[in-house]
């Protein structure tokens, strides 16, 4: 077995560089969702790039997609050692609502121990803990896998060019197993791996009812209100259980048996905590599920958006002649994304009055994905978090959606370690995003032990 202690003395002795470098690309606002932000993408993309060189990969490759290029990078120190193949994403979330944020999204800064900008968390942070873990191996000799790194710049609209580059280069992406920081812990006392990401349906419906903004008090009442019409639509989305009532929803979902649930239900969740942080009197989902449950092994709907009419200052009479809303549905497995989508737009428009025209766009979707946990690509995680946490992992299954993992899985028939350090508190694609400076030295060290323990596993 190789010897990490060299390596995990190289970060202790670099701990303050790998931090500055973290910040100077946290300054670059990689924003995928907006154009105006491209250069910046650009910008970023060339950082990641010269990074994976200084660390000492042998070779580094800014791939051009038909949207924001791909990184790739890689070090191949023995081709009979196994390979560990890094997936992250160098684009962020918009950073609005600007005026929310106590300090710049793009001009980080150091509180309470937590570094505090637009992507520290997601993803940032935490797909650097990578390039400096393997900086740290590749520095003191100790490298006992190949490496090899994806870093995209589309995860956050998408990554519909990371999967035609995925199913282009199968034998560059050619690996033993793929590592994945963009997920959350349970808590820095109780480290968790997660198993389950949600898979995402995601579309914008338009209701529209007379041909122009009319007289509220001349048409009011006489006509149908769009606005009035599509809550009334949403509303009836959902039962007096929360049970979403398209025909058809949960036919594909796999329910958990009674002893996976009461694993689940095993790991520490404080209900009373949870409705305190988020400042609720209570908790809400579908019946009959706990809250972990609803978060995530069930299906569910929301409303991310909703407009229409006048939404300026002071008082406008109108009745307006659109209505829109971008709605989500987060899938389990074997729920299809392809499939739900259609049901809803079925759905949608038979239960639209013969009074108004419906309108539904998709947008982008994804497949949900699990990690079996009896592979020895876990159990390298569980051993590496036994020997830096001193504690088993907790497996935990998240509601938030990484959609490639799944083509990962199909595509490259390999499984995805979702070996996530940031926490629910960390706020990611809210205003004052963070990151603990703990977990992101934590997570470099615990990615060297990974590295030690698959190898040695796989040998
Ligand atoms: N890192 C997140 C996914 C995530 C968040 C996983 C929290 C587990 C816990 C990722 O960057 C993300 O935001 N994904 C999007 C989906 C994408 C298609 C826009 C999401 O989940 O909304
Ligand atoms: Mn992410
Ligand atoms: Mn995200």
């Amino acid at each position: 077995m190789k010897d990490q202690s060299k390596a995990l003395a190289f970060v202790n002795d670099n701990r303050d560089r790998f931090l500055q470098e973290l910040i100077e690309m946290l300054k670059i606002p990689s924003v995928s969702a907006d154009r105006k932000f491209k250069d910046d993408v650009m910008r970023c993309a060339g950082f990641v790039k010269d990074k994976l060189v200084e660390a000492g990969v042998d070779k580094a490759e800014i791939c051009e997609t038909a949207g924001n290029p791909i990184i790739y990078g890689e070090k191949i120190v023995d081709s009979s050692s196994p390979t560990i193949l890094v997936y992250g994403h160098y684009d962020v979330q918009p950073a609005d609502p600007y005026e929310l944020w106590d300090s710049p999204p793009f001009e980080p800064v150091i509180k309470d121990d937590k570094i505090i900008a637009r992507g520290s968390a997601d993803d940032k942070g935490q797909f650097y803990m990578h390039v400096k873990a393997f900086e740290a191996m590749a520095k003191s000799d100790s490298l006992p896998c190949n490496v090899k790194f994806m870093i995209e710049g589309e995860e956050e609209v998408g990554s519909s060019n990371l999967g035609i580059f995925v199913r282009e280069n199968k034998e560059k992406l050619k690996s033993d197993v793929i590592l994945i920081s963009d997920t959350s812990m349970i808590s820095n006392e109780n480290p968790s791996v997660t198993t389950g990401l949600k898979g995402l349906s995601y579309l914008e419906v338009e209701v529209t009812g007379p041909n122009r903004d009319l007289h509220s008090g001349t048409y009011g009442g006489a006509v149908a209100n769009p606005i009035n019409v599509l809550c009334k639509m949403i509303a009836s989305l959902k039962d007096g259980h929360n049970k979403v009532t398209i025909p058809g929803f949960y036919d594909d979902v796999v329910e958990l048996s009674e002893e996976a649930r009461k694993q689940l239900a095993e790991a520490p969740f404080s209900e009373e905590g949870f409705c305190k942080e988020l400042d609720i009197a209570e908790s809400d989902g579908e019946a009959g599920y706990s809250t972990r449950e609803r978060q995530g092994i069930r299906p569910t709907l929301d409303v991310n958006g909703i407009w229409g009419g006048y939404t300026g200052e002071g008082a406008k009479t109108v009745l307006p002649s659109k209505a829109h809303a971008k709605i989500s549905m987060r899938l389990v497995p074997d729920q299809s994304s392809d499939k739900i989508t259609e049901m809803f737009t079925e759905h949608f428009k038979k239960i639209a009055p013969e009074s108004v025209k419906v309108k539904v766009t998709p947008h982008h979707g994804g497949e949900p994905a699990v990690t079996p946990i009896d592979s020895l690509d876990f159990k390298a995680a569980e051993k590496a978090f036994e020997e830096g946490w001193g504690k088993t992992p907790i497996p935990t299954r998240e509601g938030g959606s990484i959609p490639i993992v799944a083509l990962f899985n199909e595509e490259l028939k390999v499984n995805s370690i979702l070996l996530g350090f940031g926490l629910d508190s960390d706020g990611i694609h809210s205003p004052n995003e963070s990151y603990g400076l703990f977990n992101f030295y934590k997570g470099i060290e615990t990615i060297i032990l990974y590295h030690k323990h698959f190898a040695d596993l796989k040998n």
